[in-house]
């Protein structure tokens, strides 16, 4: 499963980044906003950073001006992904822009018949929200499963990169129910190398290597 990081912090990417951790980046208004930086300028530093895609989004509402801002964040870089929300215009801009040869990840995905719509309109990926689900007491990693259901059972090429993950829990059965991608803020990656376990067994190793009163250097 690719690594994508949630987020426009610039050092946060950096920092992962060089630690192979990051095979792209995704963004959004909310991001953007929380970066203080202007998102031409913020995204074309990230993708100097990264090689891999970088999802911008677009914040028009009607599919026309969707696609003169897709097609204005896709000469930013080669390895933008245009970003368009999952409403008709959405993937009317979907369908224009793949058809342009540019990537496009469909976003804010809440159901697995908005995922077969995104997928018919040529979406390099298809962007089911988790953790909003899981907030309003439904199931978001039962939604992947469905979408990774009704993908394969039609062979689309469509990733599934699930996005909105909160927790490592998420992350792991993202992994077992086989979505392509998953996207996560800079906290959340960084938090999966933890386990009480790994804490309680590297204090006891500790206590007993002082005891030795030996040295490797
Ligand atoms: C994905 O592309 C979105 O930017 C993101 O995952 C949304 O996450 P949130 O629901 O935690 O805001």
């Amino acid at each position: 499963m690719k690594f994508f990081v949630d987020t426009a912090d610039v050092a946060a990417i950096a920092e992962l980044n060089d630690l192979g951790m990051v095979d792209g980046v995704t963004t959004n208004p909310s991001l953007i906003l929380k970066s203080g930086r202007d998102i031409l300028e913020v995204t074309k530093e990230i993708c100097g950073i990264v090689s891999g895609p970088v999802s911008a989004e677009v914040v028009a509402l009607k599919a026309d001006e969707m696609i003169a801002e897709g097609r204005k964040l896709a000469e930013i870089a080669p390895n933008i992904a245009v970003k368009v929300p999952l409403t008709w215009d959405g993937l009317k801009t979907c369908k224009t822009l793949s058809d342009d040869g540019f990537m496009v990840n469909v976003t804010l995905c809440f159901s697995a018949n908005q995922a077969l719509l995104a997928a018919k309109a040529g979406a390099t990926f298809i962007s089911p929200f988790i953790g909003r689900l899981d907030d309003i007491n439904l199931d978001g990693l039962e939604l992947i499963q469905d979408i990774r259901t009704v993908y394969d059972n039609y062979s689309f090429k469509t990733q599934i990169l699930a996005a909105s993950i909160r927790t490592a829990n998420h992350v792991s059965q993202c992994a077992l129910i086989g979505a392509d991608v998953m996207t996560a803020p800079p906290a959340v990656i960084k938090g999966l190398a933890s386990h009480v376990l790994t804490d309680k067994g590297l204090e006891q190793f500790m206590a007993d290597w002082a005891k030795t009163g030996q040295k490797i250097i």
